[in-house]
């Protein structure tokens, strides 16, 4: 185990503060940064970027840089920069509100992709050159290597591309995260891709450190600062029901032999309800289980500590404060339980597939045929991003989205005539859950789809619209395979922007 955080003697001579190292930062410039889902983010170095953004802008200077990650980060890095207005254009996950406003303001561009697609096409070249990766490490190691934080997301791919390195070395985080990390240097692109020999969630396939030549590292900058992540609410009422739900159908699939009474790998998205329902897993009679997943959140530390889940692969914590101050303070119990892998590794289409994982995740809309709006509202405004939901529902064994059946109080109907924009087609999308009730659609065509969705998982308020509206598109549609009335379907959001309601 660690004592010397910077065992290397050549990288300790490297030793900066934050405003040295923001300094080797330029304008116009591709800086790869560490962080996913507010873990293993680097917290001085984007601060003090940010103020070095300010003042250019306060000096009538140009200051904007493309900012790539993981996924989401935290205040420090995402929300600094936007606030400094330095970001020209971000990639591939954002979940910060001060970036959200921007890009919804057209004042930044934001390409939201697939995150198993990051580090294959950062390779391809597409995106062009990395200047500068800025990543936070836990420790270096006497030989040079880095011991990765409690995120690893593209860190490799950062390190191998970028001309220069910025290291964080993080003293806040966990010393016994050494050894708990898989990394994975067998990708490559095509003609020369072999198969990842993975066949199992808990298999060890890579090494625990990242390679990186010290040549390479232009700075490092040592801090003591937390991870932030938002605290999860405790689950309502409707999140306890889609949990109930959705497990009595796991139960019901295990019955019918369709599914191993250990499930299979779970894959669970970000939000509360996909934190509710992992708690209620806890209680429902499935042993064993394992979970290959991209993030481990507080329901699923807690499904570790019951033993119920064997253990967890992922590639980063997504951790309220509370919960990782007991997984700093446990670190012990729960190290040989979790696995922390590449992005492109946790979220691969091949390894989902031959998995067979259990794939749950979040919507903002579905519509009566079974397709998923996972990011924009009202069909313009993006929320977050479809972030791994993608690499998983269209890979997995079985892939279940999940909702409450109304939002903003009410107003409006989670389950529309069509989406106002597709994240998920139906093909991807084989059970709808809402509080309401459970829509298996495997195996249906459209129209038993729309019959199934609207009885079962509509909120009774919107029902009678929805049955009436599919009515008519079934007397005056241009076909019936999906029967559609295209002007009214997408009034329906229409409706809300003018009214505030979806209501008719
Ligand atoms: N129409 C308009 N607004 C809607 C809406 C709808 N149909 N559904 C939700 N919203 C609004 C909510 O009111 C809320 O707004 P507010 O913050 O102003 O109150 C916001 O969208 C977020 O909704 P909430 O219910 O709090 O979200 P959540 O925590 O359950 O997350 C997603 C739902 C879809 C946003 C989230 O799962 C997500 O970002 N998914 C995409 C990425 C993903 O699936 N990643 C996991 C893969 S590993």
């Amino acid at each position: 185990m660690m004592t010397n955080r910077i065992a290397h003697a050549g990288l300790a001579s490297k030793s900066r503060s934050a405003q040295d190292a923001a300094a080797l930062i330029h304008d116009g410039m591709t800086v790869g940064m560490s962080g996913f889902t507010g873990s293993g983010y680097p917290k001085a170095v984007p601060l003090a970027l940010a103020d070095r953004m300010t003042a250019a802008h306060q000096a009538g200077d140009r200051f904007r840089v493309k900012i790539w990650t993981g996924a989401s980060t935290g205040p420090e890095l995402d929300g600094a920069l936007a606030k400094a207005d330095g970001v020209e254009f971000r990639l591939p996950y954002n979940s910060d509100p001060i970036a959200r406003e921007r890009i919804n303001r057209g004042e930044m561009h934001y390409f939201d992709m697939h995150l198993s697609q990051v580090a294959p096409m950062a390779w391809q070249g597409f995106l062009g050159d990395l200047d500068v990766a800025v990543v936070e490490v836990t420790g270096i190691t006497p030989d040079g290597d880095l011991i990765p934080s409690a995120s690893v997301g593209n860190n490799k791919t950062w390190i191998d591309r970028a001309k220069g390195v910025i290291l964080e070395v993080n003293r806040w985080q966990n010393p016994a995260l050494e050894g708990m990390h898989d990394i994975y240097y067998g990708t490559a692109l095509p003609p020369h891709r072999i198969p990842i020999p993975l066949v199992r969630a808990d298999q060890r396939i890579g090494q625990p450190t990242f390679r990186c030549d010290p040549d390479k590292v232009i700075a490092v900058v040592e801090t003591d600062a937390p991870d932030r992540n938002a605290p999860f609410s405790p689950p309502d009422a409707a999140a306890h029901a889609i949990a109930g739900h959705l497990l009595d159908f796991l139960g019901h699939e295990v019955r019918q032999g369709r599914l191993p009474a250990s499930l299979l790998p779970l894959q669970s998205g970000v939000g509360n309800i996909a934190n509710a329902v992992l708690s209620g897993l806890i209680d429902a009679p499935f042993d064993n289980m394992v979970a290959y997943t991209e993030v481990i959140q507080d329901g699923m530390l807690d499904l570790l500590e019951s033993g119920k889940l064997r253990m967890a692969s992922a590639t980063a914590f997504s951790l309220s404060p509370e919960a990782a101050a007991r997984l700093n303070s446990d670190m012990h119990r729960f190290r040989d339980k979790m696995l922390l892998r590449p992005q492109e590794i946790s979220n691969h289409p091949e390894l989902i597939r031959r998995l067979g994982c259990i794939a749950m995740n979040g919507l903002i809309e579905a519509d009566i045929y079974g397709n998923v709006n996972s990011t924009h509202l009202m069909g313009s405004r993006i929320q977050n991003g479809i972030g791994g939901s993608g690499d998983f529902a269209r890979n997995a064994y079985l892939s279940v989205f999940m909702t409450p059946s109304t939002a903003k109080g009410g107003a409006i109907s989670a389950i529309v005539p069509h989406c106002s924009h597709v994240d998920h087609i139906n093909q991807d999308v084989q059970v709808i859950v809402t509080e309401q009730g459970l829509a298996d659609l495997r195996g249906l065509a459209p129209r038993q789809r729309a019959e199934l969705i609207i009885a079962r998982c509509a909120h009774p308020d919107f029902r009678p619209m929805l049955a009436d509206y599919y009515a008519r598109a079934q007397k005056g549609s241009f076909g019936l395979q999906s029967p559609m009335l295209p002007g009214e379907a997408l009034a329906w959001h229409q409706r809300y922007i003018e009214t505030g309601t979806m209501r008719g």
